[in-house]
């Protein structure tokens, strides 16, 4: 069970961040909260249930595509090092480490996540499985820490799930140029997006008949009460998915039933929701290929292959650094 970890965000860092997140994103005329506050360990399991809901297409879709062209994924990236952005439970990981090990390169692998919740579970059980296999934990944030993943061998770069729609286009081209920085000319970046399709489709997928992906988004409040000493009462709030057609995204929302003033007192203050009045919970931007392929081209990437377009769900993109 051999690992090593990086940890550069301490568990009061997380909630001094989540504090100013807050702070910001509840005072203000349209309220909003950011995605990575769902992922406590209730949230993390109502997840693992919505990627296993009829409805929720995306993560059967993005299997199906990394089973299908790991190979040619493994043959093209030549990789020695996989990092993984956002592992979670590092289970989308095994069949490209199977690839790549199968194509002879592999000798390390590099989960980074904002938490060590699934990480270090996922790494034992990797560390048995793949002998031989460096496998060496960090522990950050997408916004500050990319910089701290190690950056020497030959790397492919998985950042998979469609979680990049989580961000809004500024937010995305941020990241990616920043991502891009961390980049050598031999390392190979592999994108997963969801792709733009029938919006009952989509909504569907975020608005399920068995009202799991209402009780994950609720969670979010239910974080905030433990981490912040708030007093939302999640019953109070309704789940509402909505496609904006105009931003090209899904938008999960909580619509408070009645006017309710929360406290919450570990970041000093109250806020008051009017009768119907949303807190923006998600945004989960939805793709084509040509948006992707622009998207990475400014943040200076070069597209090698795109699988899954067409009449493709899902699309896995293969990009490398433009110098
Ligand atoms: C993990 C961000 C990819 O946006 O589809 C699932 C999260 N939210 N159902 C997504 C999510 C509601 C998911 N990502």
């Amino acid at each position: 069970m051999a690992y090593s970890i990086d940890v550069h965000l301490s568990a009061e860092e997380v909630r001094s961040q989540m504090r100013a997140d807050a702070l910001h994103g509840l005072r203000g005329q349209f309220k909003s909260i950011p995605p990575v506050w769902f992922y406590d360990e209730r949230g993390s399991g109502l997840f693992e249930e919505i990627t296993q809901l009829p409805e929720y297409y995306p993560t059967r879709a993005e299997r199906a595509l990394l089973h299908e062209h790991a190979g040619s994924i493994a043959g093209l990236a030549k990789a020695d090092t996989l990092v993984e952005l956002g592992a979670g439970a590092c289970d989308k990981t095994r069949v490209l480490l199977a690839a790549l090990r199968e194509a002879g390169t592999l000798s390390r692998y590099i989960p980074f996540d904002v938490s060590d919740q699934f990480l270090r579970g996922a790494a034992g059980a990797l560390a048995d499985e793949f002998e031989l296999l460096d496998i060496h934990l960090v522990i950050g944030d997408f916004h500050r820490h990319l910089p701290e993943i190690p950056a020497d061998g030959r790397r492919l770069v998985a950042f998979l799930g469609g979680t990049i729609g989580n961000l809004d286009p500024r937010q995305r081209a941020r990241f990616l140029f920043d991502l891009n920085c961390t980049m050598s000319s031999d390392d190979t970046l592999l994108l997963g997006t969801d792709l733009v399709k029938d919006r009952h489709r989509l909504v569907a997928a975020y608005d399920d008949a068995a009202g799991v992906t209402a009780e994950f988004n609720r969670n979010v409040l239910r974080v905030l009460n433990e981490q912040l000493g708030a007093d939302f009462v999640p019953d109070r709030f309704r789940h509402v998915a909505v496609w904006n057609e105009e931003e090209q995204w899904i938008e999960m929302r909580l619509r408070a039933e009645e006017a309710t003033s929360v406290s919450l007192t570990g970041a000093g203050f109250t806020v008051t929701f009017e009768k119907g009045e949303d807190l923006l919970t998600e945004i989960s931007a939805k793709f084509t290929p040509a948006r992707v392929e622009h998207e990475l081209f400014e943040a200076g990437f070069v597209v090698e292959e795109m699988w899954g377009a067409g009449e493709g769900e899902f699309l896995l993109t293969l990009a490398h650094p433009l110098c």
